[in-house]
């Protein structure tokens, strides 16, 4: 599997990034062969958070993966905090980031994590208390990473004026069909423009300050609507022109949908969710080929996106 650097840190991790946020759907030996046929891939890099399962993710992975401290030097473990789905609150306190890494590490069987992202912007931010946070998270060995999800520039900006530690990654809803991010680049200065750069520049940001971007749900459209390959009815352009390029280069529609976020410059870093391992075999495949400048945008115009 090829690597890349996260971030600006020295940490080589796989470009594709197995997501256990489904891995409650399997059943104990499913979850085992699974996580299995990722390392076998090379894909040892496996993204988490608290509030999968609620947290019955995380204790399904330790066991599925039968954590020990060899195991646990072979892998690379992302997780992420801050959201309270029982009382509906997104919390970056100091006390609950602190809390909830240690319930994290506990269902995880480790003692530290390698990333640490804040999962979803809390309104109530004090980025002060999250830099004092990540210092205790970071002196005590628990978390040697950190990083964001689902934030715009100024929103890290403003993390980055109190916290010392680089933001490495920031976790983004990125597909063929959920491509605004790329298209706010694309359309700029358009009267007309279909996608408003309603993120503000978030890809070029992360590029210009090192951060990796992780796209998350690579084959879904909306969010979780559904899976649009093989969706002719809704997608019929779209799946015809990967098809037609599956074909060329003998691989499954699975690999070109990630090949084609793999094509994109900024060395990004998909998480893919799916469970299944003929198709996370797919999704690693995408390492392997390059999509020509026309092919990429032969399917980002097949997506429904115009170019100005
Ligand atoms: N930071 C965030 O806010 C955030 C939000 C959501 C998710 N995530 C992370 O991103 C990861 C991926 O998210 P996701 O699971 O929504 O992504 P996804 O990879 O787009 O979707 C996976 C789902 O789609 C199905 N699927 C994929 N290809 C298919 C195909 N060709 N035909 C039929 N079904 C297909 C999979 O089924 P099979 O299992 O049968 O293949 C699985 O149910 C999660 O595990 C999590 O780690 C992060």
């Amino acid at each position: 599997m090829r690597t890349i650097k996260l971030g600006n840190s020295a940490l080589d991790v796989p470009v594709v990034a197995v997501g256990c946020m489904r891995i409650n759907s399997l059943d104990k030996t499913g979850a085992e062969r699974f996580v299995q046929a990722a390392l076998d891939e090379g894909a040892n890099f496996f993204d988490h958070a608290d509030i999968y399962g609620a947290g019955e993710c995380e204790t399904i992975f330790a066991d599925a993966i039968h954590m020990n401290d060899d195991i646990r030097e072979k892998i690379i473990l992302q997780s992420k905090c801050g959201i309270r789905n029982q009382i509906g609150t997104f919390d970056f306190s100091k006390e609950h980031i602190l809390w909830s890494v240690d319930q994290i590490l506990k269902r995880l069987k480790t003692d530290y994590l390698d990333i640490l992202l804040l999962h979803r912007p809390d309104a109530l931010v004090e980025p002060e208390e999250v830099a004092e946070a990540f210092d205790r998270l970071e002196e005590s060995g628990k978390v040697r990473h950190f990083g964001v999800s689902n934030q715009n520039p100024m929103q890290i900006q403003l993390l980055k004026k109190f916290v010392k530690q680089p933001i490495v990654a920031n976790q983004l809803q990125l597909s063929i069909t959920n491509a605004n991010m790329i298209s706010a680049g694309i359309n700029v200065n358009m009267e007309n423009a279909p996608s408003l750069n309603r993120d503000g520049s978030i890809l070029d940001f992360c590029r210009l300050n090192d951060i990796t971007i992780q796209p998350w749900s690579p084959f879904q459209y909306g969010f979780f609507e559904g899976v649009f390959l093989g969706n002719t009815e809704k997608f019929p352009e779209l799946n015809k022109k990967i098809d037609e390029i599956a074909e060329k280069y003998n691989v499954t529609n699975t690999t070109i949908a990630i090949a084609w976020l793999l094509r994109h410059p900024a060395n990004m870093q998909p998480v893919i969710g799916t469970m299944n391992i003929d198709r996370l075999k797919d999704c690693c495949k995408a390492t392997d080929i390059r999509l020509t400048r026309e092919e990429w945008y032969e399917i980002y115009r097949a997506a429904g996106n115009i170019l100005p």
